[in-house]
């Protein structure tokens, strides 16, 4: 079995495509939406949750935990997976080398929340693959609880305005390092224009999954809440387009 986790909904862009590589995967989803967004919390406040979520996780039977969520992944991965030696983890990073491949302007922005900014792995990353190019931490306050709410509805405008300063000055490569953010892939390709490269790493962290996970299984997904099943139902049929009955764990 296995397991994702996630403040809310972003994490359903993984598993969406997660789902398409491996029909036959039992997978476990857990949003910890009574917490969300963790994208203001300090770092050791999302490592308390991604340390519960786990543990929720593996309860259930995941033997590969899938940490669907860049905060949480800044925040706790290396810490999850010291405390659980026999669970295959799997979490996002900002996609900074795909991008400084991709830039021609050597202007990258990556979108994130202000917490994945406070946790050391940025400024990693950076140094690691950023040499000779521009690389600007853009923190959007606000998108991940837009998009558990509604957006990409509406969303245009306001993205486009906080976007427009990047755009302007010559960024070309815009990296999406909230799985929230997935959501508004074609919002941020309309506002940003056909100049500018949009990198979603959602497909990237599935493939990655189907190298390390047992795909076998029956195909059934499990959708847990520790927020409201009813409303968390509701957000996965306007997400991906699928009926389902969510269920809600303390
Ligand atoms: N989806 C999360 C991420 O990838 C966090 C959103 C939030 O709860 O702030 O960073």
């Amino acid at each position: 079995m296995i397991g994702l986790f996630d403040s809310g909904v972003g994490g359903l862009a993984v598993l969406r495509e997660m789902r398409a590589m491996l029909p036959e995967a039992d997978l476990i989803y857990l949003a910890d939406q009574a917490h969300a967004p963790y994208g203001r919390k300090t770092l050791d406040e999302v490592r308390a949750r991604s340390e519960e979520a786990t543990r929720r996780l593996i309860e259930r039977g995941a033997t590969t935990v899938v940490i669907a969520c860049n905060t949480a992944s800044a925040a706790a991965l290396g810490r999850v997976r010291a405390s659980h030696p026999g669970v295959s983890f799997v979490g996002m990073e900002p996609a900074v080398k795909p991008a400084a491949a991709v830039t021609k302007t050597g202007r990258v922005a990556v979108l994130a929340t202000p917490t994945t900014f406070d946790a050391s792995v940025f400024d990693e990353l950076v140094g690691r693959h950023g040499a000779g190019i521009t690389v600007i931490a853009h923190p959007c306050p606000g998108w991940a609880m837009a998009v558990e709410e509604g957006w990409p509805v509406g969303a245009l405008a306001p993205v486009r305005a906080h976007l427009a300063p990047l755009v302007e000055s010559g960024v070309d490569t815009m990296v999406i390092a909230c799985t929230h953010y997935s959501f508004l892939g074609d919002v941020l390709a309309e506002a940003c224009g056909p100049a500018v490269t949009v990198i979603d790493p959602a497909e990237a962290v599935a493939r990655q999954v189907t190298r390390l996970a047992d795909g076998s299984g029956s195909g059934a997904t499990t959708y847990l809440t520790t927020g409201d099943p009813e409303t968390f139902a509701g957000q996965v049929l306007r997400l991906l387009g699928e009926h389902v009955v969510a269920e809600r764990i303390l």
